[in-house]
């Protein structure tokens, strides 16, 4: 059958007590519901739905994708009046998989699973055994384990609480028949809300298969209602993703010290030390080591290269064999050539360094071209603003550029070209020449130092 996907993310999440509305609280640096939306594209669905209702416009804003079709609700009336708003943008034939914004680490494994379980008579619900069942709701089974409801626990009598089995709210649905249950549904329970849940029951009655599957771990269903399970959802997150790249071959120094937030892809052998952070899309070559306190977001890391402890690296390439840190500064824009050191305390932003150039300490590069093999002293520092506009500096190759300078740009140095320690350059320096820009020393005879008045 075809899919139709309804995530339900109307509510507004008191206990998280924030401004932001729950959906939008951020797991791994992103909203709860992007989690959720990205899993639900996984599953190629025709259609997703998302029911909205608490910050309506800005969930609406944060979540990207023409894709995604908007259903409000105005008023949470419970979850079954949430999924009927959603029911009018879904055909009959469909099957209709209900997700929540707020059960982010539901995998697309088990939700194609359900799905397949699901038929134009089956309905099947994600279950899950948890030690602590207070506050789901039980699924509850007949003699011959057969599902016959759900009920909610403020309506649960004694015997049904003590049932471990709870209902997670994932269900896939034929979406006909849904749609008559959820028509049919009543208010009356403890809460005065319409429960989704009595569609299990509905189900039954009206002689549909209704299927539980039990989820192989309760972390994929944990819902996130305060910081506290926000959490560990986090840590959830951590773990997983720093496994799937301990399968894929990565050495991570401490799995719990590592946070993956975006899509990684890593070559053999590459060693991840404590507190990395790895941000967008990050690509790391074979032998790549990075050290411990790294941020690496949207950069590409050639072969044999190193990130040594305290760096920033974005939106930056670099080639094989560099060397980047202790404590270097990567901007965007960047794309380092092989065997390219940037070292401590050296920012480069919007700039190019040929094979083999160095810039080792203290030093800002920005908007700048630099050759091949090219040696940038210590606290050189390309001006490349002039207070209204960005101006571009151009070192060609095997420059050395004597500590202290400063190059004001828009402004070149020559192939091969020296220039002395301290000089402020504002002109073409020619290649293969020494330039320098620098007051002369000079020794003063017969001066001598002030002494202090006598008393
Ligand atoms: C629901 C289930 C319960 C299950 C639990 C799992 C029902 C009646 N109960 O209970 O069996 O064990 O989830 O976490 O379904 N929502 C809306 N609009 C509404 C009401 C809710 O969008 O009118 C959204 C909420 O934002 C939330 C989700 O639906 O993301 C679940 O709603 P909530 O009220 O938290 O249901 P529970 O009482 O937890
Ligand atoms: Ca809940």
């Amino acid at each position: 059958m075809p899919l139709s996907v309804v995530i339900l993310a109307a509510g507004q999440g008191k206990r998280m007590k924030s401004e932001l509305p729950k959906v939008l609280q951020p797991l791994a640096g992103r909203p709860l519901l992007a989690h959720v939306v990205a899993t639900a594209r996984a599953l190629g669905p025709e259609a997703i739905h998302v029911v909205h209702g608490h910050g309506a416009g800005e969930v609406r804003a944060a979540i990207a994708g023409g894709d995604i079709r908007w259903a409000l609700q105005a008023e949470q009336k419970g979850t079954g009046h949430a999924v009927a708003q959603a029911m009018p943008g879904v055909p009959d034939g469909h099957a209709v998989l209900v997700l929540y914004g707020d059960v982010p680490l539901i995998r697309a494994g088990t939700l194609r699973d359900l799905v397949a379980r699901a038929g134009p008579k089956s309905l099947a619900l994600l279950s899950a055994r948890l030690a602590d069942p207070a506050g789901y709701g039980r699924v509850v089974r007949d003699a011959s384990g057969l599902v016959t409801r759900v009920v909610e626990e403020r309506d649960a009598s004694p015997a049904e609480r003590a049932i471990a089995e709870i209902n997670t709210g994932v269900l896939a649905a034929p979406a006909a028949r849904l749609r008559g249950w959820l028509g049919a549904l009543r208010a009356d329970n403890a809460q005065g809300e319409y429960y989704l849940t009595d569609c299990i029951r509905a189900a039954v009655q009206d002689g549909c298969a209704v299927e539980a599957v039990v989820a192989a771990t309760p972390a994929e269903v944990l819902g996130v209602n305060d910081k506290v399970q926000l959490a560990e959802a986090e840590a959830a997150h951590r773990a997983n993703r720093a496994a799937e790249l301990m399968r894929a071959g990565v050495t991570v120094v401490d799995p719990t010290r590592l946070d993956v937030r975006g899509e990684v892809a890593c070559g053999r052998d590459v060693v991840l030390d404590v507190n990395v952070i790895l941000e967008g899309k990050v690509r790391l070559g074979d032998r790549v080591k990075v050290g411990a306190n790294c941020v690496l977001r949207d950069c590409e890391i050639g072969d044999d290269s190193v990130v040594q402890l305290n760096s920033l690296v974005e939106g930056s390439v670099a080639g094989r064999h560099c060397v980047i840190g202790p404590f270097a500064r990567l901007r965007p824009g960047n794309r380092l050539a092989d065997g390219v050191h940037v070292g401590n305390f050296v920012e480069v932003k919007n700039s190019e360094l040929g094979a083999g150039s160095k810039a080792n300490h203290l030093t800002y590069l920005g908007d700048s071209t630099v050759g091949a093999q090219v040696n940038v002293g210590a606290g050189t520092v390309t001006c490349n603003y002039d207070g209204a506009n960005k101006h571009r500096t151009t070192i060609g190759d095997g420059a050395f550029i004597g500590s202290g300078t400063m190059l004001v740009a828009p402004v070149s140095v020559g192939e091969g070209a020296t220039i002395g320690a301290g000089s402020t350059i504002t002109k073409p320096a020619p290649a293969g020449k020494l330039t320098v820009e620098r007051s002369r020393q000079v020794t003063v005879a017969g001066w001598k130092r002030p002494e202090k008045a006598p008393k």
